[in-house]
């Protein structure tokens, strides 16, 4: 029998316990399970702002481009040690659909004999409409799961099921991907900052995932771009803004792409955006991915015990090696719950068609949120 001393006890020994401090919390009676979602403010996310409002725009006014304009880089810079990622393969920019669509237009330029797209119908849905979307405009034909890559160009797949949080074996599966002669796109948005990864050392050489979510970059926050050194100077990916070309500032009259990951840039980003993302990848990294993995696999090994002891099923994989770090509830009434636990100040989210998902932000949840929030649920559920 877990009991709430179990909670505190397991709180006053976690390493990573200090990190709470760091962040923003709203009132010390919120019960926030859903950093999966949206993470949790930093509390330096304010003063950095602030920093960038006086010292950059307001003092600095035009001067600041100079080390405006390669932000992303340096942004992803931060980032890259969290995913494995060696200087210089990551950048920082635009969302997850932008990524996503400019990724899978470049992986189908490398295999032009394919006709082929392959995602899973259980993926995320921006996902899967960009795979479709592209699809529909250039006439290749949406092959639904993994199985039959013989004409398939390119995958895209999440690393983490965003409603059951089943973790792909990312290494096995870009092999075996790669030597049925297509490339993958793995979408990152559920496992960055919550486990830990090497992606080249799995062979990965395209991804994408968000910065709002584990990562704590705020609302709206940009997303990031992986692709491998190797790749780099090859891809081609779709959308010609002048931030991508080589000498930006000549002005000149054609695009020529830069040879460097600079080249998935778009545009003039937020920079107010981009100072905000930094601040939540710098915790992430100053905190290290193996303790927030191992932290993140203590928390939803007691959300899965804890759902055990109140009798509520649980699709989550149980082996922690299979699992990210949110714990889906399958529950009759799972919309009406959710709703119902939000007026209490207690936050989870609900998943089309009856899942409770309880998000585990490692820097954030305390094993006592998880043990009043299961207590919660379960007594709602009853
Ligand atoms: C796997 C996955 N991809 C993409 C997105 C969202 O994309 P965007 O950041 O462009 O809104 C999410 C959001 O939850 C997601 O879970």
């Amino acid at each position: 029998m877990i009991t709430r001393d179990d909670a505190l006890r397991l709180d006053s020994i976690d390493p990573l316990a200090p990190f709470r401090d760091r962040f923003h919390i709203p009132n010390p009676g919120v019960i926030y399970l859903d950093g999966n979602s949206l993470g949790m403010p930093p509390k330096r996310t304010i003063e950095r702002l602030q920093e960038v409002y006086e010292r950059d725009w307001a003092t600095g006014l035009i001067r600041s481009w100079d080390h405006w304009v390669d932000y992303p880089q340096r942004v992803g810079d931060v980032l890259a040690p969290l995913i494995g990622a060696a200087p210089g393969e990551v950048v920082v920019h635009d969302t997850t659909t932008m990524n996503v669509y400019q990724l899978v237009h470049a992986a189908i330029a490398l295999r032009p004999e394919r006709r082929s797209i392959a995602i899973s119908l259980d993926d995320f849905p921006t996902d899967r409409y960009v795979v479709d979307g592209i699809a529909n405009a250039t006439g290749h034909t949406v092959v639904r799961g993994f199985d039959d890559l013989a004409d398939v160009a390119v995958c895209v797949r999440s690393v983490i099921d965003y409603r059951t949080a089943e973790l792909v074996d990312v290494a096995a599966e870009t092999a075996r991907i790669q030597a049925a002669g297509s490339e993958v796109i793995w979408d990152l948005s559920h496992a960055v900052g919550a486990i830990e990864i090497d992606l080249p050392a799995c062979g990965a050489r395209l991804a994408v995932g968000c910065s709002y979510k584990f990562l704590n970059g705020g609302p709206g926050a940009p997303a990031w771009t992986f692709v491998a050194t190797e790749l780099q100077p090859v891809i081609e990916q779709p959308i010609w803004g002048w931030f991508a070309t080589v000498d930006q500032f000549a002005m000149g009259p054609t695009f020529q792409p830069r040879p460097d990951i600079a080249r998935m840039l778009l545009l003039f980003r937020s920079i107010l955006a981009l100072a905000a993302a930094e601040v939540g990848i710098a915790l992430s990294a100053e905190a290290g991915m193996p303790a927030i993995h191992a932290k993140g696999r203590d928390l939803t090994t007691f959300a899965i015990d804890l759902c055990d002891q109140h009798g509520l099923a649980t699709p989550t994989p149980r082996d922690p090696a299979r699992r990210g770090n949110h714990v889906a509830i399958s529950l009759p009434r799972a919309k009406a719950i959710v709703q119902e636990l939000a007026a209490r100040d207690i936050l989870f989210d609900f998943r089309e068609p009856d899942i409770i998902r309880a998000g585990c932000s490692p820097l954030t949840t305390r094993f006592v949120d998880v043990f009043d929030g299961i207590a919660a649920v379960a007594e709602l559920a009853r």
